[in-house]
Formats: structure tokens, sequence, C-alpha cells
């Protein structure tokens, strides 16, 4: 249809998007042969028989407590850094497919370390793919590394360590790989923090040293809050965290006057519609508050958190919010504006995606 047409073609910018949710049940399993790694028997988990049992499985989540474990159980397939290349090229690829020019990525080092694959291994596989996306299909990216907000705040603390003493935060001039062309963009293998996993009862507030210390880094700043969270857990985000961005962000609805707040300082949310409908965030994509966000004028954007457990990627998302609310061309237009802005890039790079 027409519209799906328009929808395909937008330039897409992607800010919340788990690499490690990229890998499907069929990835899971080739890499689960691949590296002997054994599965849960059919005793311990009926789910992991095949591909197809395991697709099923991630048909229904409880909320998001039963889709992390099943998510933290699918990572330990991974192990090399050739491993972590494909998962993050086959999100760029399908990324492509669907509109996406610039995407900004999130990653959880500490689920991988603390299986003793090394913070190396992750990032040199993500950043060949960053790469070879950017010279073969045009995207580009940044990294995120989030911590995981259900462990110790020490393992923040030393994931921390890692990357500053691996000079992963460090400037250097990007673009040397490509042969010696000219590209004036300072690059930093890790562009940002963020902060994931189990919300309640595991408040934004513990985590704001490491947060301090990025931003002495220079570093961009962003944290998941308001998905099962209440309000207080967006703004604790932005008052301790010195966030610029909240990822879901969704019951921001609930307090009037931090939405007033969100509009004013130019907050920007990324908001994930499938993944909302697919944790029992909402019962139905309707009462994701997209309307709400658009008459007040909270910036946004649509994104697919984990797509290989949510019913898809960043295009499947538009579509379902096309369908919900039937919004006009210039709605679509403001929303993947207030995208491009809210992306963490050089102007030059917003000129041309606008
Ligand atoms: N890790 C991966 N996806 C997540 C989500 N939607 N919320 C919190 N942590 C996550
Ligand atoms: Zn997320």
């Amino acid at each position: 249809s027409p519209i799906h047409n328009f929808l395909a073609e937008l330039p897409k910018c992607e800010h919340h998007l788990h690499l490690e949710g990229c890998l499907s049940p069929a990835l899971l399993f080739q890499l689960a042969a691949k590296n002997n790694i054994a599965l849960p028997s059919p005793e311990q988990d009926a789910a992991y028989q095949s591909p197809a049992t395991l697709a099923k499985r991630y048909e229904y989540f409880e909320n998001l407590e039963d889709f992390l474990q099943c998510y933290y159980r699918g990572i330990a397939v991974l192990v090399t850094e050739q491993d972590f290349e494909m998962l993050a090229w086959e999100y760029f690829t399908t990324a492509r497919r669907d509109g996406v020019r610039h995407a900004e990525v999130f990653f959880d080092p500490q689920s991988h370390t603390d299986r003793g694959v090394a913070f190396e291994t992750v990032v040199a596989g993500f950043n060949a793919a960053r790469s070879r996306a950017e010279k073969e299909l045009g995207v580009t990216s940044c990294l995120i590394m989030c911590f995981l907000r259900h462990l110790p705040v020490s393992s923040a603390a030393q994931t921390m360590q890692t990357a500053i003493e691996g000079g992963y935060f460090e400037e250097s001039r990007g673009g040397d790989h490509d042969g010696g062309q000219q590209q004036q963009q300072q690059q930093r293998a890790i562009a940002g923090l963020g902060l994931d996993s189990s919300e309640v009862g595991f408040r934004p507030e513990l985590f704001v040293e490491q947060y301090r210390k990025g931003q002495e880094l220079g570093l961009h700043r962003t944290a998941h809050g308001g998905e099962e969270g209440d309000p207080t857990y967006i703004s604790g985000a932005l008052d301790t965290l010195h966030v610029e961005r909240i990822d879901h962000g969704i019951r921001l609805t609930e307090d009037a006057e931090l939405l007033q707040r969100v509009v004013k300082e130019g907050v920007l949310l990324t908001v994930c519609p499938l993944s909302n409908l697919c944790l029992q965030a909402v019962k139905s994509i309707d009462q994701v508050p997209i309307r709400t966000f658009l008459k007040a004028g909270v910036k946004f954007s649509i994104n697919s958190d984990d797509p290989a457990y949510f019913r898809g990627y960043i295009l499947n998302n538009y579509c379902a919010v096309q369908e919900a609310f039937d919004l006009s061309r210039d709605e679509w237009r403001i929303i993947v504006e207030n995208s491009i802005h809210g992306s963490w890039i050089q102007e030059k790079r917003k000129a041309e995606l606008l």
C-alpha cells in the first residue's frame, strides 16, 4: 500500500536496539552447535528442542523478567569475535532493508564478561560489523555500553574501569580502515552509556558514580526508565544520571509535571511499541501514548528493542503504530525529524539524513 511504501522509505534512525536482542532462534541453534554449547534438555526446558519450538516460546512473555530469562539464556551461545560480528551483521542488513540509515545500538558487556568472554572480543566483533555496515550499506552507527542494573554496582564499576583502561572511550580518527579516505569525524569505539535489565527495585541513583565518570569523559548518556517502573525512575535518571534520553519512558504520562519538564528540556524518549505489547506493558498498541506525546510536544523515536524476540524489526514497529493511530504523513515527518535531531551525530550527517 502507498502508506506502507512511505513508511518503508522514511530515513530512519534507531536508538533503542539491543544487539543481543537480535539473536534469532535459528542463529542461536547454529552458534550452539558450532561452539558446542549445551542447550537446556527437554526436561529442563522443552522450548529448546528446535528453532521452531523456541520461536513458539517467544510468542508470549509474562513480563520483562520472563523475557530477560530467555534473553540471558540465549546469550550463552555467543563466544568468538566472529559470533558477535555475525550477530551485529544480521542486525545491520535487516535494519537497512527496513530503511535504517543510522543506528545507536546497545550491548551488555557484563552478560559476556561474566561468562569468561573478553570485553575486547565482544567490541571487536561488533565494530567489525559496524565498519562493514558503514562501507557496504551506508548505515552509520554508534555503540552504547549498558550496565545491567540487577548486578551489583561493583560489577558496573569494574566494567567502566575495563573500558577506560582499554581506551574504548578515547577519540581516534575514524575512517582509517577505508583506504585513507579523508574523514574528519572523531570516533570513539564506545560513544555512550546506557542502563538496562530488570527495572523495578534497581533504581537509577545506584549508578550515579559511573554516569558521573562518563559525563566527565564526554560520553553520551541514556537509561531505560518508565518501562515497568513508575515515573520516579525517569526523574531519577534525569536528576542524578544527567541522561540526554530516556529509553521507553511510556509511564511519563502518569506525571503531568514531569512530562512538561521533558518537553521543556527536549529529552528524547526511545519508544518501543511491539516490545511494550510483548512484555504486557500495554494491552494493545493503541495504549502506547503516541498521540499524547505528539500533542504535548514530547520528542520520541520508534524502535524495535529486541527484534528477534518481539515480532519484528523497526518497520514492523512503524507499521503497528500506523495501524493503531492512522498518523498523517506530516506527523510521521515530525517523528522522523525528531529522531534525526535526537541522534548523537554531527550536524553534517543530520543534514544528509533530513
Ligand atoms: N534488555 C534487553 N531488552 C531490555 C528491555 N526492554 N528492558 C530492559 N532491559 C532489556
Ligand atoms: Zn531495551
